[in-house]
């Protein structure tokens, strides 16, 4: 009797979560939109998601490489369908939390006893510290890749509670951070997995302050204005695994979640970079290699790289006017002696040559050069020092309007080079509802 209670207890409570998942997700949709902001103060890139019941937005940082969501729940935190994770339920596993906390404080969102943990971290002043895991819900715009679409909602989203020290050094007005990284609870993941999608998503960020960037959850169409679907004419190159975690708080054997790809040499206008090769492979502790990373403004070089790719483009850039350097620049020039092109300053390709000599992912003008006054252009990657963790860091600057799409399955990534060239912008998705 009891158990026959249970299980049309159990049922009826799938047949409600059914329901309301396929009422609220148009059938129309192939993907889960959200707008990206470029922070005018600290250049960090900001989305905005709908969280809690009543639905407030809250701004995140992006982060790439992040583990999962996590918020600040020590301020302002008010949900009726606030659910923290407790010790031992599958919420606990499918975020790989072991761990079983008590809180001293009185029960609130983020402090609770019984309850799963996990480490939420700030990437921008490397800071990591304990959170109680927890659900609740989140909701967000669906699209078929033209104009945002009806609501999708995810009645129990997993995140993580964070402090509100943790959320020094973020933009203003942000309360966490949005972790799109390669783990199972991430965004892509939960998404993909709540409502079918290939664990595919892809960020097209704006270099503009004011006009919004894009990123969507699920497979393309992405459809820029004036109707150039981005997910097409993609390069595609394998996403490597780096065996050691590059979080700041990790258990041995774990993987890290930041994306990494497989740079094999550096070229400059077709000239080879003389580069240590060594350096771009990851070795055993995980050191090395080459990432992509939304949390660093520049691309940083382990510094032989750094000097040898300065060296390389200034003698590639001669009949330019090199000018002092401005720091965190190395190689700035007077930018009347460079010309203008549809890609940005005319100054020499930087190719990042990838599993084979053909496919190359090309940086121009407009993602290599970084205007710091109104005369002055200056090289925008910077020295990463001597014996860093990875010794390429793709920063925010070289990835902006360009489209980057993750395939988290097959391990690749897709990637447009400069969406100049196809005459959109990052910043020309249409907005506007269609409902
Ligand atoms: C957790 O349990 C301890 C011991 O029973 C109790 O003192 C404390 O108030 C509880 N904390 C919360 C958040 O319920
Ligand atoms: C998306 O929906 C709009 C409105 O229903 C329609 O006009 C458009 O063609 C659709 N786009 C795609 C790519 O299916
Ligand atoms: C989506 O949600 C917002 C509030 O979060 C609401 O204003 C809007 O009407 C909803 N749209 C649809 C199509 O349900
Ligand atoms: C969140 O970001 C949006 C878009 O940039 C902005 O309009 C809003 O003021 C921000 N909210 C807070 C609380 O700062
Ligand atoms: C994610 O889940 C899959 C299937 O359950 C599992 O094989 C994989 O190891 C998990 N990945 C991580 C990073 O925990
Ligand atoms: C999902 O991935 C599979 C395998 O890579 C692919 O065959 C399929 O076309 C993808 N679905 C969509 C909607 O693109
Ligand atoms: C190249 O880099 C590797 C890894 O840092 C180092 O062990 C090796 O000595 C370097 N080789 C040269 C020629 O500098
Ligand atoms: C750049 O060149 C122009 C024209 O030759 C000159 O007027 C200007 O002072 C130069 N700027 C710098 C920073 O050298
Ligand atoms: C200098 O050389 C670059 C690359 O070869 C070229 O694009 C640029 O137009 C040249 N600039 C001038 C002022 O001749
Ligand atoms: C280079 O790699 C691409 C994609 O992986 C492949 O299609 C092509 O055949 C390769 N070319 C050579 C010369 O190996
Ligand atoms: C953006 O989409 C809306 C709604 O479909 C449409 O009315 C508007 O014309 C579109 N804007 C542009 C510039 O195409």
């Amino acid at each position: 009797m009891a158990c026959s209670h249970y299980i049309i207890v159990f049922c009826s409570l799938l047949l409600i979560a059914t329901s309301s998942i396929t009422a609220q997700t148009p059938s129309a949709a192939n993907a889960l939109v959200l707008p990206v902001t470029k922070d005018a103060s600290t250049n960090q890139y900001i989305t905005t998601i709908k969280q809690r019941t009543p639905l407030v937005p809250i701004n995140l940082t992006l982060y790439l490489g992040g583990q999962f969501l996590w918020v600040d729940c020590e301020q302002g935190y008010v949900s009726s369908t606030y659910s923290p994770a407790l010790c031992g339920s599958p919420e606990c596993s499918l975020a790989n939390s072991d761990g079983c906390g008590t809180c001293n404080s009185p029960p609130r969102p983020g402090c609770n006893n019984n309850t799963c943990g996990l480490f939420p971290e700030n990437p921008i002043i490397r800071t990591s510290t304990g959170g109680e895991l927890a659900t609740d819900v989140v909701s967000l715009q669906s699209t078929n890749g033209t104009n945002p679409g009806g609501n999708a909602t995810v009645p129990d989203y997993l995140f993580v509670c964070g402090p509100t020290f943790l959320l020094e050094g973020l933009a203003s007005g942000v309360t966490g951070i949005a972790g799109l990284g390669r783990t199972n609870i991430s965004l892509p993941a939960q998404f993909s997995d709540q409502f079918n999608f290939n664990r595919t998503f892809a960020i097209c960020l704006s270099p503009s302050t004011s006009s919004r960037g894009v990123m969507f959850f699920g497979d393309g169409p992405y459809l820029l204005l004036p109707n150039v679907d981005a997910s097409m004419d993609l390069i595609y190159t394998p996403l490597i695994i780096n065996p050691v975690s590059t979080a700041g708080v990790s258990t041995a054997g774990e993987p890290s979640a930041e994306y990494f790809i497989g740079v094999s040499s550096i070229e400059i206008n077709e000239n080879v970079v003389p580069i240590n090769i060594t350096l771009l492979e990851i070795n055993s502790e995980g050191v090395g290699g080459t990432k992509i990373s939304t949390v660093d403004q520049y691309t940083v070089l382990e510094s032989s790289i750094y000097n040898a790719v300065v060296d390389t483009f200034v003698r590639e850039l001669a009949n330019a006017t090199r000018v002092g350097s401005v720091a965190p620049f190395g190689a700035c020039f007077n930018s009347t002696s460079i010309g203008s092109t549809r890609v940005g300053p005319g100054v020499p390709n930087i190719d990042l040559v990838l599993q084979n000599e053909t496919v190359y992912w090309r940086i121009f003008g407009a993602n290599s050069m970084v205007q710091v006054s109104s005369d002055v252009l200056c090289l925008g990657f910077v020295d990463g020092g001597v014996n860093p963790r990875t010794s390429i860091v793709i920063g925010g600057h070289q990835i902006e309007d360009n489209l980057l799409q993750f395939d988290v399955e097959a391990s690749t990534l897709g990637f447009s080079s400069s969406l100049l060239f196809r005459q959109t912008t990052c910043a020309n998705f249409n907005f506007t509802s269609s409902v």
